[in-house]
């Protein structure tokens, strides 16, 4: 018993210093998550912390919709919003990363995966979208946003081509180490010019739901 507590602790001290790390490391150097992580992204674990359905619940995505899952890396939850659009809608998978947008790529080449037709992958810079003003309805920003260099800017982006009324849905999870907390989210977004609806969750996965009220 005495050997599994001391055991455990030591887990957790690794986890813990680990967190600790990265996050100081993250605060001084930027870069995007290295693709070997689409592991994480992918795992059963996360989906258990984190399910594609409670996300896109939260973000307000619903058939026929024109999503941006923007930093989507491995598409971890690009198939399930594709899904959820259905025919009459489309998702644009826009990660910065070849590497990530080749991963997603294997994906949708999965048999499970041959009758999903409506997602358009772009490599792009969050903060310099390649879309019109006022043309989407949902952006989605996954533990994306505090990785990006200028997240000021990709904001004044998000808010040039979300259509009035559109959402934007920011979601954080704890065990990313960009992580911030959802009051932090929610100033960022407010001082962007954004329109709070609604955050949801706690304080290990959350989503704050924007929406975008003035025409430019
Ligand atoms: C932690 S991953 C999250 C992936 C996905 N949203 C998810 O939740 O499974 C962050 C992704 O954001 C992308 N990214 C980072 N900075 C970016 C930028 N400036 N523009 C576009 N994508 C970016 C990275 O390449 C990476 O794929």
């Amino acid at each position: 018993m005495t050997v599994i507590k001391l055991l455990l602790i030591i887990v957790a001290g690794i986890i813990l210093i680990h967190q600790v790390v990265m996050r100081i490391v993250r605060r001084f150097w930027h870069f995007p998550a290295p693709a070997f992580i689409s592991h994480v992204l992918d795992s059963k674990l996360r989906q258990r912390v984190q399910p594609p359905e409670r996300l896109m619940k939260w973000s307000g995505i619903a058939e026929g919709m024109t999503v941006l899952d923007l930093g989507c890396g491995s598409g971890a939850l690009t198939i399930p919003y594709a899904r959820a659009v259905g025919q009459d809608g489309r998702v644009y998978a826009l990660d910065i990363q070849p590497d990530m947008l080749a991963l997603l790529a294997q994906k949708l080449a999965q048999p499970d995966n041959k009758g999903i037709s409506n997602v358009l992958p772009i490599r792009a810079s969050a903060e310099d979208l390649p879309f019109a003003d006022n043309s989407l309805d949902v952006v989605c920003v996954t533990t994306v946003l505090y990785e990006i260099p200028d997240p000021q800017q990709a904001l004044r982006e998000i808010k040039r081509v979300l259509r009035v009324g559109g959402y934007l849905a920011i979601s954080e999870l704890f065990m990313d180490p960009d992580y911030r907390l959802k009051s932090t989210t929610i100033k960022l977004g407010l001082q962007a010019g954004f329109v709070l609806e609604e955050a949801f969750g706690n304080l290990w996965a959350y989503t704050v739901r924007f929406t975008r009220l003035e025409a430019i």
